[in-house]
């Protein structure tokens, strides 16, 4: 197979970062001075995508206004000599070419995918979640795009997580093939840690192949009522091999607390032009708290 396109969800509510995400996609939430998903996008990017779906919903424009042109701004950072500042902006509005659809009621995962199949048309297609940032040296979903099309079969991202925390994600039950590479057996949607089969969790990057559709067509509403991807990957499961990689790199759950922050710590520290400073200033305040 081969992966051309591209799919974000991001019509979810947000529940776990309200109040902020009342009136504010937690997409859009700041990660130093870009919105989350300007990193899935470059993500998806540098892995090669040529045409990224963005599913939306409700109260989500500022996601459409962020990746548009705005000769407004490009106008008054020109007059002014703004030029590092001009050169930015003008390159989000250049990116990609980007596509929208509108998931009306956020039904779940699986219902906001379902909302991709006339605009992927028959191909392949790439899943990146829109509150999932993953930093690594190989793109996380060009990991997943090798092992999918070398074996010719869908892949999901996987992670070891504490077993505490099983219950948050969608849990493999796999058989290793490779080195970070598992044939999957089963797989299960937010176990408790004494139904899990392992702590390997699905993270936010999926290659799916286009029959994915018809699955979802058939899944009836899970967990929490809403329509499981996972429900439907277990279905297409019966009836081809499918693989998980465990993805290599930071990733961070921008979705929930305490991810959002450290977010915000390490992909600060990664930057040349704040690393010193924010080094200097996390110093200060542990000094400072320790003080107390
Ligand atoms: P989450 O379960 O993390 O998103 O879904 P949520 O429902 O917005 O979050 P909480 O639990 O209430 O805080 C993972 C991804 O799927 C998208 C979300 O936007 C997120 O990127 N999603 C979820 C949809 O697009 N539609 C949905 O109906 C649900």
């Amino acid at each position: 197979m081969k992966v051309r396109k591209a799919v974000i969800p991001a019509a979810g509510l947000g529940t776990r970062m309200l109040p902020i995400t009342k009136s504010m996609p937690k997409e859009m939430l700041p990660i130093v001075d870009r919105p989350v998903i300007h990193y899935v996008v470059e993500e998806a990017i540098k892995a090669g995508i040529e045409d990224i779906l963005i599913i939306t919903g409700k109260g989500k424009r500022a996601i459409e206004d962020y990746f548009d042109r705005s000769f407004e701004l490009e106008y008054y950072l020109r007059e002014r000599g703004k030029l590092g500042e001009l050169k930015q902006v003008e390159e989000i509005g250049e990116m990609v070419d980007i596509y929208y659809v509108r998931q009306k009621k956020p039904l779940g995962l699986g219902d906001a995918i379902l909302h991709a199949e006339k605009h992927v048309n028959g191909e392949p297609l790439a899943v990146l979640l829109g509150d999932d940032i993953i930093m690594s040296e190989k793109p996380g979903i060009k990991q997943l795009i090798e092992v999918a099309e070398r074996k010719d079969a869908p892949v999901v991202g996987v992670e070891e997580v504490p077993w505490k925390f099983v219950s948050r994600y969608g849990i493999v039950e796999g058989e290793p093939v490779s080195r970070n590479l598992y044939r999957i057996r089963d797989m299960v949607e937010k176990p408790s840690p004494s139904e899990a089969p392992s702590n390997i969790a699905i993270i936010g990057r999926y290659v799916l192949p286009p029959e994915i559709f018809e699955f979802l067509k058939r899944t009836p509403p899970g967990k929490g009522g809403e329509i499981q991807l996972t429900d439907a990957l277990r279905e297409l499961l019966k009836e081809q091999d499918m693989f998980a990689k465990v993805v290599s790199g930071r990733r961070y759950d921008v979705g929930s607390h305490v991810g959002f922050i450290r977010a915000n710590l390490e992909i600060s520290l990664s930057r040349e032009d704040l690393r010193e400073e924010v080094i200097n200033l996390m110093e200060r305040v542990i000094r400072e708290v320790q003080n107390e």
